[in-house]
């Protein structure tokens, strides 16, 4: 299975799980150092604190990935590293910390891919109001200045925000991640504002460079009802409203989804649609872009529609799972990517995350048999192969993760890793997966 010549092939990090030294260099307090904090908020009573060292163990980790022949490396730029507190003075010794990491992964044939917001919002901004606030929108485009300008001469890849959905709803209305808020208002308007934050950043990055290749990433999920039953088609209309539709269609240009909007309505979450900023935000979200970033990690059954926020998300009964308890359905990949190009006709499309948690730790001979992971990401990759051969313009693949890392609220307990990392002695061991993903690679395809 051959892909496309110039197929982007890479792994993916993100600052707060694997950076650690948290107030290094001038770095601001981020809500996820705050949030680690709260009795309760982390599975294993754990935090990014240390996580995998990589702030200081940067460019042995970069030596790791040009071990791996990865032709790409997606990592994400912490914003209280380089503005401590979210605007105002910016901290330079943050910034040089990635400036350093371009370089050195340039040096090693690797291409940078950076993303801008992976939910360490500075703490300073929280403190302000956080994403329900407009503002934090206007802070975020002179951060994506900041960061283009220095970095822009040798990154030309770049996503504004990861996955508005998790940030706005797991951040503000169900509270399992941080800020933690539990309000469905505050997550209607934190979903807008990173919408506008995306438009916003756009412009900026491509005000700086004019070749800069610019997208967004989303998680995104082919919802299926659980049966014909009419209550359940309308509860899985209604998720793939809120989790999909709800950003795809501004983005493009469509505006909010008419049936999405009276769901919020009826759910109390929206007070006057004017909140939603009208026809000039419209505009600025749906900014034309180079690609959409897509992490896709499973499809979603739902049922039960007795309940307006929560529809009961069913796992079917012989579903091999994950360690997260995520089903591994690999043609749902395909499913997806096939509708996204039919229905939203992106210029390109990029897997910005695929992978799964499993725990195979060393054997007896030191290695990782990570058989598991190797078919996941095998079947992944048949059913991402399958799409072009449709016709979907998918032009590069993301691992997540390229090491173990910190799996926010699940803490140390889920690695995600093709690289393993020992959490007392800051040891990586690249699992049979990164071998395997070598010849992938290098092969351009599967053998
Ligand atoms: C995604 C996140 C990423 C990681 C994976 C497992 O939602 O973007 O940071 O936690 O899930």
């Amino acid at each position: 299975m051959q892909f496309p010549n110039g197929f982007v092939w890479g792994a993916a990090t993100s600052a707060y799980q694997i950076e650690g030294s948290p107030e290094a260099d001038g770095k601001g307090p981020s809500i996820w150092d705050t949030f680690t904090t709260v009795p309760g908020a982390i599975e294993d009573a754990s935090s990014g604190g240390i996580a995998c060292d990589h702030y200081r163990r940067w460019a042995s980790d970069v030596d790791v990935m040009a071990e791996l022949g990865l032709g790409a490396y997606r990592f994400s730029v912490s914003w209280p590293r380089v503005i401590s507190d979210g605007i105002g003075a910016v901290n330079h010794a943050g910034l040089d910390f990635y400036d350093r990491l371009v370089d050195r992964l340039l040096e090693r044939g690797i291409e940078p891919w950076a993303t801008l917001y992976h939910w360490d919002l500075p703490q300073a901004l929280d403190d302000r109001g956080g994403w329900p606030s407009r503002d934090t929108a206007y802070a975020f485009a002179e951060y994506a200045t900041v960061v283009a300008d220095r970095l822009g001469d040798r990154v030309k890849r770049w996503v504004t925000i990861n996955e508005p959905w998790v940030v706005s709803k797991r951040g503000y209305l169900y509270g399992d991640k941080a800020p933690g808020h539990r309000d469905g208002k505050e997550a209607v308007l934190a979903a807008h504002h990173l919408l506008v934050a995306h438009g916003l950043a756009v412009q900026a990055i491509r005000r700086a460079w004019s070749d800069a290749y610019v997208g967004i990433t989303l998680n995104l999920t082919p919802v299926v009802a659980a049966s014909d039953h009419l209550a359940d088609r309308e509860a899985a209309r209604r998720f793939d409203g809120d989790a999909n539709r709800w950003f795809l269609d501004p983005l493009s240009g469509r505006g909010y989804p008419i049936d999405v909007l009276r769901d919020y309505d009826e759910a109390g979450w929206l007070d006057d649609e004017r909140d939603l900023g009208g026809d000039a935000d419209s505009v600025l979200i749906s900014e034309p872009t180079d690609f959409l970033g897509v992490n896709y990690y499973e499809r979603t059954i739902v049922g039960d529609p007795n309940r307006t926020e929560h529809a009961t998300i069913a796992v079917p009964p012989d579903a091999q799972v994950t360690e997260m308890g995520w089903e591994v359905y690999p043609v749902g990949l395909a499913d997806l990517l096939v509708d996204l190009a039919n229905r939203y006709s992106p210029a390109s499309i990029v897997v910005t995350e695929n992978g799964c948690s499993y725990g195979d730790s060393p054997g007896n001979d030191g290695r990782i048999h990570d058989q598991r992971r190797i078919d996941y990401l095998r079947g992944h990759l048949a059913a991402a192969h399958e799409a072009i051969r449709g016709g979907v313009p998918l032009d590069g693949y993301f691992v997540w993760s390229l090491m173990d890392n910190f799996e926010w609220a699940r803490g140390y307990r889920q690695r995600f890793g093709l690289v393993w990392v020992d959490f007392d002695t800051q040891a990586r061991v690249p699992k049979d997966s990164a071998l395997w993903y070598r010849r992938v690679v290098e092969g351009n395809g599967l053998v």
